[in-house]
């Protein structure tokens, strides 16, 4: 793996046009494939995702955006930060707060329940803010640019799957200060280009951009896992005479 996403970012770097916005999606193009072919976005592309499946979805969401958000502003005047910085435009946190507290109320904190993954992703994010703050950009890039493109699309398909109305629940997918996402996706590519980076950094950054996708990838197989082991729990406590009784709500 290590060594085909190196292939692939030593490919990007001899491309013609050496911007890092064609680079990066270059180098990320078989990983976005991958995510896109992860079981909960298969669920979501065939429009059954279910409201357990989007409630663990949000609680990942929050630490993921949490950590990034708060890098991002820790480092916000960084010469590779600065240029890509929207917090007006683009910010997550606050949004998807709004979202779990309607789900889950106003001790919606104390109900999170995130995998594994999550928090390897999160102690990345605190890791490179901390030790290699432009390679921020590479999470930045992958998590807004991603939510306004197949994001859109996800967030109409959970309003129809869920019976939400009115945008309940799905503020996570807008974008209010945003007016066109193609036009802002544009804007941010010249920003991420005007980003002047050493031949290693670069390097790094489209090695990061490969690793972000597979962050989030490892996210949704272990959330989907957590759905799996919920449904058989349920099956089991169904039949009768089972041996495991529990008072934990499911
Ligand atoms: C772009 C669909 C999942 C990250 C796009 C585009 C579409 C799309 C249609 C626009 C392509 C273009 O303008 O050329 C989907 C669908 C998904 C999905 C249907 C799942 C069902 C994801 C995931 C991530 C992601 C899970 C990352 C976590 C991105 C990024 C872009 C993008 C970063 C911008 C590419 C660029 O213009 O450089 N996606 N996507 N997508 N997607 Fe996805």
């Amino acid at each position: 793996m290590e060594t085909e996403n190196k292939t692939q970012a030593a490919m990007a770097m001899e491309m013609p046009d050496g911007d890092l916005s064609e680079q990066i999606k270059l180098v990320s193009k078989d990983s976005h494939v991958r995510a896109e072919n992860t079981e909960l976005m298969m669920s979501y592309q065939r429009g059954d995702v279910t409201l357990e499946q989007y409630k663990l979805l949000l609680c990942s969401l929050h630490h993921i955006y949490e950590a990034l958000e708060e890098e991002l502003e820790r480092n916000s005047s960084h010469v590779g930060v600065a240029p890509i910085y929207f917090p007006l435009e683009l910010a997550r946190r606050e949004l998807v707060e709004a979202d779990l507290e309607h789900f889950y109320g106003p001790y919606w904190r104390e109900k999170m329940v995130v995998p594994k993954a999550t928090e390897r992703y999160s102690h990345r994010l605190r890791q490179i803010g901390r030790d290699n703050p432009e390679l921020l950009l590479a999470h930045a890039y992958t998590r807004y640019l991603g939510d306004l493109s197949g994001g859109q699309i996800l967030g109409r398909i959970t309003q129809k799957s869920l019976g939400l109305k009115n945008g309940e629940g799905t503020a996570f997918f807008t974008f209010p200060a945003v007016s066109s996402p193609n036009l802002f996706k544009q804007l941010y590519r010249s920003r991420m280009n005007s980003v002047e980076l050493t031949e290693k950094q670069r390097m790094c950054m489209l090695e990061e951009a490969v690793r972000a996708f597979e962050l989030n990838i490892q996210v949704f197989d272990e959330l989907q896992d957590m759905v799996y082991r919920t449904q058989r729990l349920i099956n089991t406590l169904q039949i009768p005479g089972a041996l495991i009784t529990t008072t934990t709500p499911l």
